[in-house]
């Protein structure tokens, strides 16, 4: 039988493996894949609205069911940032660095390398984090429902690990004693953000 598809509003490579090894039993397209090129800012300050920000208006370009995921990392020490503002941390951190890189291994380096330097101080016992991510859901009649999932561990002194994307080198996950970017796909699978977000849309689909 054919596989439905799933628009999912994403060009983040990461982000789009990630998705479509969790959801086997559907053809996930990003939107480079459904040839929509917009790109909307993601002006909310929650998780929530940017993921239905995102989802919405890949929505207008497509019949599809249509999925975004708005993620990002919460460090206690830091009142829960860089959370939304994850993906480009290191430009609201160094005001002197505002260039718009598009190497997204580069961002990651940047962004890692300036939370470790905001945390560089911080003893082990107060380097606890987690990750957050909310999936939305628009339905082919256009309505919408959202799904959160999260993982808690701690920020490592150090990068370690050359797996995965983002932060994840510098994650442990409390269920393991690797970072992220140490453990294969199919661990970082079971237990993250992100497939905890996409088992609850997995659940409803299958209702
Ligand atoms: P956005 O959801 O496109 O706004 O970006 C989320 C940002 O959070 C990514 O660019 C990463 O920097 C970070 N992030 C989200 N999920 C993960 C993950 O699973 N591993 C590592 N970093 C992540």
């Amino acid at each position: 039988m054919k596989k439905e598809t799933i628009v999912l509003a994403s060009n983040n490579k990461g982000k789009i493996k990630e998705i479509k090894d969790i959801l086997p039993d559907y053809e996930i397209i990003s939107l480079k894949e459904a040839g929509i090129f917009s790109n909307p800012e993601e002006t909310e300050d929650t998780f929530e609205g940017n993921a239905l920000l995102k989802a919405l208006d890949a929505k207008k370009h497509t019949e599809h069911m249509v999925i975004a995921d708005d993620s990002g990392l919460e460090v206690s020490c830091l009142k829960n940032m860089p959370g939304v503002y994850s993906k480009r941390f290191y430009s609201y951190v160094n005001y002197n660095n505002n260039k718009n890189y598009t190497d997204s291994s580069y961002i990651d380096k940047l962004n890692i390398r300036t939370l470790l330097k905001l945390m560089f101080r911080v003893d082990q016992v107060n380097r606890n984090a987690r990750f957050v991510s909310v999936i939305a859901l628009i339905k082919k009649d256009g309505s919408h429902v959202l799904f959160r999932g999260e993982c808690k561990g701690t920020i490592l002194n150090e990068p370690r690990g050359k797996r995965g994307f983002g932060y994840d080198p510098i994650f442990m996950p409390a269920c393991y004693n690797l970072s992220f970017a140490e453990l294969t796909d199919e661990q970082k699978n079971k237990v993250s953000h992100r497939a905890n977000a996409l088992t609850k849309l997995k659940e409803y689909l299958n209702d």
